[in-house]
């Protein structure tokens, strides 16, 4: 959950290539943030220096840490201690001469830390973490502090990413177990970080830390070894194909913004170069008895929508659920069922541990996902990349639209004619490079005006346009704090609507399909009892009071509701004040349970 970024290498500004580091890996984590240098031979005693401070890190200058040719650093999303400059990694032991920085959650260390207590250890935060760099200290005072890393590495439970700057030996310390990172190797400099996109400035030669696999970083070299055995291991060495442009915002004041407008490209790219994975993953569905969609949040919502599309276009039934749910309803599973987990960053652990749940079970596993090499590329039997480019907005945004574009050509696929799916997702770009355009957005902006305020909002819809209801409220909700409730628009009248009230804003989905009638009659009970409705179709209606024009694109009309949904909600943050890239108490990639 947290960023973490480690250099280590010739040039002295280690401290300055560790904070840019960190700027571009904010996005994993804003409640706090700090680094730890090694100055120069000489100007310390030997010890680190450590600069840690609250809040986000925004235009933040290493202007006071020394100069130094090793430094880590970490941005941290709390889990265990409140957001205090205390609780901010990196922790130094009582000697300051290793200093720790950690994601994840060391589950037994209330049993070990008092043992450490009465043996003299002095503890300053009221983290779990803080307990590992003391034991590394412990046990580092007669071996080697990869030994004593490892040692203390084998006796933690939790799943975790663990990084020891050790001053004695001028190196970086790595191990992994269910949070991720990864090395890059540099000339006569090396780098480690929680992921990829943040070397891509520096190197493009990687290598994605197995599951307990340790790491020794230094200047020199990396070397791989496994954490249980010790044993050397030979490093998989990678090389990342994304540019550095895909990784900064541009001329975009946020990258929300730029994420949202690189859409139509990325639905266009998906639609022109994925026929083939679409029909191998749709060869695979049929060979399989039984088949479940997972995945959490945004990509939740792209699962359900995949049940509606694999219904509608291939009649066949793929059931779905929520991750963190999936293990309550995954016995039924067996060595013939496939499980197809949908994530952008392939590391959200509630994903993660439903696809645990569904190996255990002897099901096979598809992932469907955009960061190469993260946990759920590695660990699944068939993986298909989402191609979308690296997103750094907390909301996700063309990931989504991504995968729906994804199930769209393999629902195609599977009813035999994957060049349809091709062009249902090619009129979604057309359609959705319309609402992206300056006009459009203009009249976004006069709605964001006209609601800024407001304390609800309501979203309705049918079939498709349900997810599509969902996936806009949550858009609302996670970046402008308005509550909204995305509503299946036949619930209306079973509940919801007495909370409607004059001058509720309602929003309601109007595609030209088999809902069109339906969903008209929700919105008409809305209005009826005093909603003001904003009314996204492909023709005006009277009962709109705004109508926002959506191309129609088949069933592909999902993505560009969904992108009028999440341009919405950006105007909605913009207006109100709010950063929607750092949506609060949020982080993009969640690795803990
Ligand atoms: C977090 C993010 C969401 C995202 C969800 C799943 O909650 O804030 O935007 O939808 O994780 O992430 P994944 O990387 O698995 O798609």
């Amino acid at each position: 959950m947290c960023g973490i970024f480690g250099y280590v290498g010739h040039r002295k500004d280690a401290a300055c290539i560790v904070l840019e580091g960190l700027k571009s890996l904010e996005y994993r984590g804003y409640d706090s943030w700090g680094i730890a240098v090694l100055p120069e031979s000489g100007k310390s005693d030997g010890k680190i220096i450590v600069r840690k401070k609250t809040g986000k890190i925004g235009d933040a200058t290493a202007d006071e840490l020394p100069a130094g040719s090793i430094a880590f650093g970490h941005t941290r999303w709390a889990t265990h201690g409140g957001v205090t400059q205390a609780n901010a990694h990196p922790h130094l032991d009582c000697t300051g001469k290793l200093a720790l920085i950690h994601n994840g959650i060391l589950e037994n260390y209330h049993e070990i830390k008092p043992g450490l207590k009465k043996g003299g250890h002095r503890f300053i935060s009221d983290t779990d973490t803080e307990t590992f760099v003391h034991m590394v200290e412990e046990y580092s005072r007669n071996r080697l502090v990869s030994k004593a890393m490892q040692r203390a590495f084998n006796e933690v439970t939790g799943l975790n990413a663990f990084i020891i700057l050790a001053a004695r030996d001028k190196r970086l310390i790595a191990a992994r177990n269910g949070s991720p990172l990864v090395v890059g190797y540099g000339d006569n400099e090396n780098f480690i970080a929680s992921d990829a996109s943040a070397l891509l400035p520096y190197t493009r030669q990687v290598h994605f830390l197995e599951e307990n696999q340790m790491a020794i970083v230094s200047g020199a070299g990396i070397m791989i070894f496994d954490a249980k055995t010790g044993d050397l291991v030979e490093p998989h060495k990678q090389v990342l194909t994304w540019s550095i442009d895909q990784t900064v915002k541009g001329k975009y004041p946020y990258f929300m913004l730029k994420e949202i407008h690189e859409q139509p490209g990325v639905l266009a790219a998906i639609a022109a170069d994925y026929t083939s994975q679409a029909e191998k993953l749709a060869a695979t569905i049929d060979r399989s008895y039984g088949t479940y969609m997972v995945g959490c949040g945004t990509a939740a919502y792209a699962c359900m929508a995949g049940s509606y599309l694999f219904s509608k276009i291939a009649k066949r039934h793929v059931n779905w659920a929520i991750g963190s749910e999936f293990t309550y309803q995954a016995e039924f599973l067996t060595p013939k069922s496939l499980v197809i987990a949908l994530s952008q960053s392939g590391e959200t652990m509630d994903t993660l541990e439903a696809v645990r749940k569904a190996k255990e079970k002897g099901a096979s596993i598809y992932a469907v996902v955009n960061a190469l090499g993260s946990s759920l590329y590695r660990y699944a039997d068939h993986k298909m990349l989402i191609g979308a480019g690296p997103e750094k907005g907390v909301a996700s945004t063309k990931a989504f639209t991504g995968k729906l574009a994804h199930l769209i050509m393999v629902a195609y696929a599977m009813e035999g004619s994957v060049k349809n799916g091709q062009k249902v997702v090619t009129a979604a770009a057309k359609s959705s490079q319309k609402v992206l355009t300056e006009s459009s957005v203009r009249q976004l902006k006069e709605l964001a005006l006209k609601f800024r305020n407001v304390r609800h909002m309501y979203v309705i819809g049918r079939g498709l346009s349900y997810p599509a209801s969902l996936e806009t409220a949550l858009k609302i909700k996670e970046i402008s704090y308005i509550h909204a409730e995305g509503l299946a628009a036949g619930e209306l009248k079973h509940g919801p609507l007495a909370l409607v009230e004059k001058g509720t804003a309602c929003i309601a989905f109007l595609p030209n399909d088999e809902t069109y009638g339906a969903n008209l009659a929700g919105a008409m009970e809305m209005k009826a009892r005093g909603g003001y409705i904003i009314g996204a179709s492909y023709k005006p209606h009277e009962i709109f009071d705004t109508y926002v024009h959506i191309p129609d694109a088949g069933e592909g009309t999902i993505i560009p509701n969904v992108i009028f949904g999440q341009m919405l909600a950006y105007e909605l943050a913009v207006i109100r004040g709010l950063d929607p890239d750092k949506p609060r108490n949020l982080a993009k990639s969640v690795t803990v349970k």
